[in-house]
């Protein structure tokens, strides 16, 4: 029991480093006992720590897409582990009579195992397959993207999800690449965009160029949404829902959720002038790691912590 402990802990920990652990979970975990969903289990990091501080009552429920997140998984009765986009975060709480549920986590994007596997091309620092997919059952890779999206819609693409100034030219150079050679590996890629690649500008080009990408493949806009509407159902009223994100378009879309109910941040008012929303936000900016933890963990450098309760006076 002991060593299957051990092994587990040391999987999870190759595996991926939580950030802002202890701020998540003291902004999580109102009572030590409860119904709570952690939609991004990757490494189990966070999972861990919930049930280290939950009472024996208590329950987690954990999403991941991808089934390498089972392999960490732990050896607990009240974890129950859903190989599922979180996506349908209400279809499986209802399925396992879990409605209303005390706390949401959601730590989005790719975990370090992901990123550091060539194998999945997530990373533009590994020669690998153009894949990106978090969930190898969806059918749209990075080359299936690269290969047959038309001019419009990579350019579209680039400019809003890797938010790159020249997205038109790129995706110029993208289709006429393919018109010689089909995109099927990284350094394809690379070679169709090395002339948009700023010499000192490098890491920064490329990491907006894979985010774009990746965001399409994992349709990760489009599920975040359809996530948080669900999650401001879910919740029990003074419920919490916590959330970190890594890039600006993510972050903007949780806070206009959190702040006004929808992501375009339309904010909706009663007769009497007060906001109608589902959630209230519990601090006005996101909270960001402390320097000592960059220190210890540098990809957590750029991951913001949201943290909303849901509203006593919207009850469903
Ligand atoms: C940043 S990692 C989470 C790390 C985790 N908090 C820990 O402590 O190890 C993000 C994880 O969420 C998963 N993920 C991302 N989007 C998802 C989605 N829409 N549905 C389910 N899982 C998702 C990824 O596969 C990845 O394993």
């Amino acid at each position: 029991m002991l060593q299957r402990q051990i092994q587990t802990l040391t999987t999870m920990i190759s595996y991926h480093t939580p950030a802002m652990l202890k701020e998540t979970l003291d902004g999580l975990l109102v009572e030590n006992e409860g119904v709570f969903v952690d939609v991004t289990y990757g490494g189990g990091g966070h999972t861990a720590a919930m049930l280290d501080r939950l009472s024996e009552n208590s329950k987690v429920l954990a999403f991941d897409q991808d089934p390498d997140a089972e392999r960490n998984l732990i050896d607990d009765d009240r974890l129950l582990f859903v190989n599922q986009n979180f996506q349908y975060l209400k279809q499986f709480l209802k399925l396992y009579k879990l409605i209303p549920v005390d706390g949401i986590l959601a730590d989005l994007g790719v975990s370090f195992h992901q990123f550091d596997q060539a194998e999945r091309g997530f990373s533009f620092r590994f020669e690998g397959p153009l894949d990106m997919r978090m969930d190898k059952k969806r059918s749209l890779t990075a080359a299936r993207v690269l290969n047959e999206y038309d001019l419009a819609d990579l350019t579209h693409l680039l400019r809003n999800y890797g938010e790159l100034r020249n997205a038109s030219k790129v995706a110029y150079a993208i289709v006429g690449f393919r018109e010689e050679q089909t995109f099927e590996t990284i350094a394809h890629l690379k070679a169709a965009v090395a002339k948009f690649s700023p010499q000192h500008k490098q890491h920064k080009f490329f990491a907006q160029l894979f985010q774009a990408i990746r965001i399409e493949v994992n349709e990760e806009m489009k599920v975040l949404e359809l996530f948080l509407e669900q999650a401001a159902e879910v919740l029990k009223p003074g419920g919490r829902l916590a959330i970190i994100t890594y890039h600006s378009l993510e972050d903007r879309l949780v806070k206009n959720f959190i702040r006004s109910g929808n992501t375009k941040g339309e904010v909706e008012k009663d007769f009497y002038g007060n906001l109608i929303r589902p959630l209230e936000p519990l601090t006005s900016k996101p909270i960001q790691p402390e320097q000592k933890e960059i220190e210890v963990n540098n990809r957590a450098r750029s991951a913001k912590l949201r943290l909303a309760e849901k509203s006593i006076s919207n009850e469903q």
